[in-house]
């Protein structure tokens, strides 16, 4: 008789990919949100692993006494409670490098959409006005004379430094720790950061220390000709003190991919004609979140099969098993 394939949880609407191969590989449960109330005792029991596609709490991971590994859909875990789990020897593992070319590429596109009004040249020419009423207005911003802050300067943040030094552009960043492996100017804190570049690009995680950090004052030392471009967590930005700036013109423009309240955007961001907005897609082709999947359920397999986990979460680093 054949052993009993471990139980892993579908929790929230999640990758194709993802539910085929938990499918294939193992027992699958779905649910639509991380609620305990949704399983009863003897499935919550049951299960071992969870991939996860939603925000999985403190609460609902003590609904699983057997649970083991968490496995999140995406390298930005701050929906994922990782403290709480490493306190119960609960693994969570995320998705790391696989996606950071793809989201460095998508942040200079939006960087340049930003500055060039490339979507709404198009809209112009689609609409037939090209015809009726001329050439494109001049854009007022370029990315020529630029000089870019990178607050976050991990795999993401550096990927994004190599192509706009490749672009020509000086590149200066803030992070808690200097990296000694690269040569870009370092702040100590964002504010300097800010006071010295007229382009910040936010690529933090998201959570407690870094909830509203870019505020009325950040965006204030950005000054006029300044151009924020987020694709961290909504969290990080001070929406309000970010809608007034624009408003106001205290920065000239701002491209975002990510918002505090997804999948809701004020209206007010909507409306303003200085900004440049993406449905949270830097890491969305096809290719891109299939590696995404791929280690995902990569990561289930090994850590259900008592191998080391492929990418876990500082938080887990400690008790991760050695390779053998
Ligand atoms: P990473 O390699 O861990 O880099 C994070 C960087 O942020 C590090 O340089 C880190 O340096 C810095 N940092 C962290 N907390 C900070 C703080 N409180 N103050 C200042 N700097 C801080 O992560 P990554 O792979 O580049 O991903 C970064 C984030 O991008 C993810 O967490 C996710 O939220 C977001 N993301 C968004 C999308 C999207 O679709 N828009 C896609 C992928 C990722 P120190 O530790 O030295 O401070
Ligand atoms: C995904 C992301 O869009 O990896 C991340 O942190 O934000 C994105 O790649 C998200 O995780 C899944 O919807």
């Amino acid at each position: 008789m054949s052993a009993a394939r471990p139980v892993v949880l579908l929790a929230g609407r999640g990758h194709p990919r993802v539910q085929e191969r938990v499918e294939a590989e193992f027992e699958a449960v779905s649910i639509e949100s991380a609620d305990a109330g949704l399983m009863d005792a003897e499935t919550r029991s049951r299960i071992r692993g969870i991939a996860a596609a939603t925000a999985i709490s403190a609460e609902f991971i003590d609904s699983l006494p057997n649970l083991e590994v968490i496995a999140n859909f995406g390298v930005g875990y701050d929906a994922v409670d990782a403290a709480h789990a490493a306190k119960r020897n609960v693994m969570v593992t995320n998705t790391p490098d696989v996606l950071s070319d793809e989201v460095a590429d998508t942040t200079v596109g939006l960087l340049l959409n930003t500055l060039r009004e490339f979507p709404k040249a198009e809209a112009y020419l689609r609409a037939g006005r090209w015809a009726t009423d001329g050439a494109y207005p001049l854009t007022s911003l370029t990315l020529r004379g630029r000089t870019v802050g990178i607050f976050g300067l991990g795999r993401i943040g550096l990927a994004i430094a190599r192509r706009l030094e490749a672009f020509g552009l000086p590149v200066h960043y803030h992070t808690r720790t200097k990296r000694s492996d690269v040569a870009y100017p370092w702040h100590a804190n964002l504010i300097d950061l800010a006071s010295a570049v007229d382009t910040l690009i936010v690529v933090v995680p998201g959570g407690a220390a870094t909830e509203k950090a870019v505020n009325s004052d950040i965006l204030g030392a950005l000054g006029p000709q300044g151009v924020l471009i987020s694709v961290g967590r909504g969290s990080t930005i001070d929406e309000s003190a970010l809608i007034a700036a624009l408003t106001d013109r205290t920065i000239a423009a701002a491209g975002l991919d990510v918002f505090a309240h997804e999948p809701n955007v004020p209206q007010a961001l909507m409306d303003l004609p200085n900004t440049c907005l993406l449905p949270h897609v830097a890491s969305a082709s096809v290719s891109t979140r299939n590696g995404m999947a791929d280690l995902v359920v990569d990561n289930l397999g090994a850590w259900l099969a008592g191998r080391p986990a492929i990418t876990a979460v500082p938080e887990c680093a400690g008790f991760n098993r050695k390779p053998s």
